[in-house]
């Protein structure tokens, strides 16, 4: 049987930071559904934050002043002492991922240059002109190829072993030819990203699909506060690929179609650099109000840039608008809506990324710490990656070291791995019943429509109905595909029950927290009640159904608030 010391699910930038921080006398691998180079987080554009002082508005900046811009940006949902820990630990992790050989873009001086991003009292996200996680992807990538770590590139993880409460390994799917195998570990690290597509909507990538927080909800582990789904505000209308707030960073602005900046109405103060759930809501309320185009967009102009400012600091910007939309930013207004961009909920973990399970534990954007609370500023999540990422790889090698190997747990493995072969040879037995496919787009269909922007009893509960009605129509789905090397419909089936449990998780939380807090707006209950609502929900799956516990917030020197921008 495989067999690994640490085996870190996903190959992201998470990923790849715990596997650049594992013991190196440890037998670490990297597993995951795409090839590294191709993860998620490679879509990353605008930057990185770090109070560097860079800037020439910026030298004033320090990483408290990092920590309470975080803290107010997550409508006072944070953690504190995690979000103190994030923002203390940046300006290293930027200098380290500097002389790892990530190529920056330079201010004169060439120092590392920074932009001005939603949320930030300072202009401090560090870039690469808009194409941040792709450079630190790579650089990641050949140094762990320097380390020698170990990688299954296209094997999607499907089951989470966790029995008599310690975690075994996992059960994988190789898809380059179709064998369904057990891998044991004596830790796993899931850095699996979000789940984007459980929307119609969304910036994300396709393999976006959530089944890390499936896995781990179905093997006991809780979910943390999954009802808070960010909407990025800016991405391109129609197609939903993200454009970057950087854009906005540089100057850039949101009109109307009476060609008004109508942020003034909104954050009058930091107008389009207001967080993104303040953005994100402007611009629905602007479309919902007959103030957009064709009733579905507003403009994104950055046209008074100019040329050389578009081409050196947003060229992917460019090129994106070019090859997607057929026309160039230079000379026209790109129309932009808001789509799903991130999960600020995921699996819960403390602030050394380990869960209430021995032996599992997970960092980046799969993961709840909580540094980002209710609402996440742009370019603090590479950041939670690439430090939480190298927190986890020390606290899982760590405790490697100082546990005993689990007595038999290759027959629990291997049965486990059976029984997932033998599902699915059932299901290709079948010859007529649902189509997966079609069900995944009614599910999307319905969380855009009913569990988006603006939030209402009737709708959530109506949401909750359909998720039910899906899983029955799901029982009754079947593989038709005969072949199961590369079989994306083994890859939608095997996901879509972790898509369920997701989306009825976030829909349930998002119905039972009776107040507007960060990207969670109740049109019911449209204002915060820190009084009963300063918690943070726990989500955990008991005899196949959802149970809710709350926990409180931990508050340190940042009392709760009003948010004004
Ligand atoms: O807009 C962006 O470039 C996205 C950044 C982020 O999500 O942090």
């Amino acid at each position: 049987m495989l067999s690994h010391d640490i085996l870190i699910v996903g190959g992201g930038l998470a990923g790849l930071a715990a596997a650049l921080e594992s013991d190196p006398n440890l037998k670490v691998a990297v597993i995951s559904k795409v090839h590294p180079l191709r993860s998620h987080s490679v879509a990353a554009q605008g930057g990185i934050n770090a109070p560097l002082g860079n800037h020439p508005d910026g030298a004033d900046d320090s990483w408290e002043k990092h920590t309470f811009d975080t803290i107010k940006g997550s409508d006072y949902l944070a953690d504190q002492s995690a979000a103190e820990l994030m923002c203390r630990s940046a300006a290293s992790a930027i200098y380290e991922l500097e002389h790892m050989g990530v190529p920056f873009s330079r201010f004169p001086g060439r120092v590392i240059a920074q932009r001005p991003f939603g949320g930030a009292g300072f202009p401090r996200t560090c870039y690469a002109a808009d194409r941040t996680g792709q450079v630190i992807l790579h650089t990641q990538f050949e140094q762990s190829l320097k380390k020698n770590v170990k990688f299954y590139d296209e094997w999607l993880v499907t089951d989470l072993l966790i029995h008599n409460d310690r975690c075994l390994g996992v059960v994988a799917y190789d898809l380059k030819s179709g064998e369904i195998l057990p891998l044991k570990a004596r830790a796993v690290i899931f850095a699996t990203g979000g789940y984007g597509r459980v929307f119609l909507r969304s910036t994300n990538a396709f393999i976006n699909l959530g089944s890390g927080l499936g896995m781990a909800y179905r093997a006991g582990v809780p979910l943390k506060d999954m009802e808070f789904v960010q909407f990025h505000p800016t991405s391109m209308f129609g197609k939903n690929i993200l454009i970057t707030e950087g854009a906005r960073g540089e100057g850039g602005y949101l009109l109307n179609n009476q060609g008004k900046r109508f942020m003034e109405d909104y954050a009058p103060s930091a107008m389009e650099l207001a967080p993104r759930d303040i953005v994100a809501r402007a611009i629905q309320t602007e479309i919902d109000n007959g103030r957009g185009f064709e009733d579905q967009y507003v403009h994104l102009d950055l046209r008074h840039l100019g040329k050389e400012k578009i081409d050196k600091r947003l060229p992917s910007i460019r090129d994106i608008c070019i090859n997607f939309g057929g026309f160039s930013p230079i000379e026209a207004p790109i129309p932009i809506q808001p789509a799903q961009h991130y999960s600020m909920g995921g699996i819960d973990v403390d602030e050394t990324c380990a869960s209430p399970v021995p032996g599992f534990f997970a960092a980046g954007e799969c993961a709840c710490i909580s540094v980002h609370g209710a609402n996440r500023l742009g370019g603090n999540s590479l950041l939670d990656a690439v430090v939480f990422g190298s927190i986890v790889g020390k606290t899982a090698s760590e405790y490697v070291k100082g546990s005993q190997e689990f007595p038999d747990s290759e027959s629990y493995i291997l049965q486990k791995s059976l029984n997932r072969k033998q599902e699915l040879e059932d299901k290709a037995k079948q010859d007529s019943g649902e189509n997966v496919f079609q069900l995944l787009n009614r599910l999307k269909a319905f969380m855009s429509d009913k569990v988006g922007i603006f939030r209402n009893q009737k709708d959530l509960s109506e949401a909750l109905e359909q998720i039910a009605q899906l899983r029955q129509d799901f029982k009754k789905s079947y593989i038709r595909s005969s072949c199961l090397r590369y079989c994306q419909e083994f890859v939608t089936f095997s996901e879509f029950d972790s898509m369920l449990d997701i989306a009825e998780v976030i829909t349930l939380g998002a119905l039972n927290r009776t107040e507007t807090r960060g990207s969670h707006f109740r049109t019911d209950f449209d204002k915060r009640n820190d009084a009963e609502w300063l918690k943070h929900t726990l989500m955990t799956q008991k005899e196949a159904k959802p149970e809710i516990n709350y926990r409180e917030v931990e508050i340190g020197k940042y009392q709760p608030v009003e948010r004004k921008y």
